[in-house]
């Protein structure tokens, strides 16, 4: 098992744990990821400008990703870039046994490192797992966001999330 910074050769196995979790109906409104051939430019891209992006790799198989790219890129132009947008995933059947807290702490770490001031994210307000993670490492609500009917056909509340990452570093070196 193994957190590195996801390469071009990862396509497939990216797409397919992404599809998976749509699959699941529960976490993004999402029912597809973007197609492949959109992902491939973003990788690409993710390449060139060192943002970071990382997998988790076990025998082979992407079992977790996670994103961070600076606000404009993720569908809203005018959003500050010294804000970064973070995403996860971790394979249903690897849940829960601590990858998605090393891969949260690590992007944390490479996102101070590429610049950033602040890391944001958008949380379904069902997906409590997820709210107690980011809050574990000091997220904290900003605003409510839209609601959207799920896959599952569950209503559900978007909220934003956010964590400055200069308070947080002071924070750790005061632990
Ligand atoms: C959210 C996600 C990335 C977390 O990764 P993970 O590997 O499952 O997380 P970890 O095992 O490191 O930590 C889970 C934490 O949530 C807690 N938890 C689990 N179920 C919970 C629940 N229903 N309510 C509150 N906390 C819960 C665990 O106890 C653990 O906390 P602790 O370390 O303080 O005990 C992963 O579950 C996932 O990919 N979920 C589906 C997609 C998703 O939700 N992505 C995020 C969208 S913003």
């Amino acid at each position: 098992m193994r957190i590195r910074q996801i390469t071009l050769a990862d396509l497939d196995g990216f797409y397919n744990l992404f599809a998976a979790v749509c699959a699941e109906g529960l976490y993004t409104h999402r029912q597809l990821p973007p197609a492949k051939e959109r992902i491939r430019e973003s990788l690409i891209e993710v390449q060139t400008q060192g943002w970071p992006n990382h997998v988790i790799e076990h025998e082979g198989q992407i079992i977790g990703s996670g994103e961070v790219f600076p606000a404009s890129v993720c569908g809203e132009p005018g959003r500050d870039d010294t804000v970064g947008v973070l995403g996860m995933l971790i394979h249903k059947a690897f849940r829960n046994q601590g990858l998605g807290t090393c891969l949260l702490r690590t992007l944390i770490d490479s996102s101070q490192a590429a610049g950033f001031a602040a890391l944001e994210l958008d949380v379904y307000t069902s997906n409590r797992r997820a709210i107690h993670l980011y809050e574990v490492h000091g997220f904290e609500w900003r605003h409510d966001l839209s609601r959207h009917l799920l896959p599952n056909r569950q209503e559900d509340q978007l909220q934003r999330m956010r964590l400055e990452l200069g308070l947080h570093s002071l924070s750790a070196k005061t632990l």
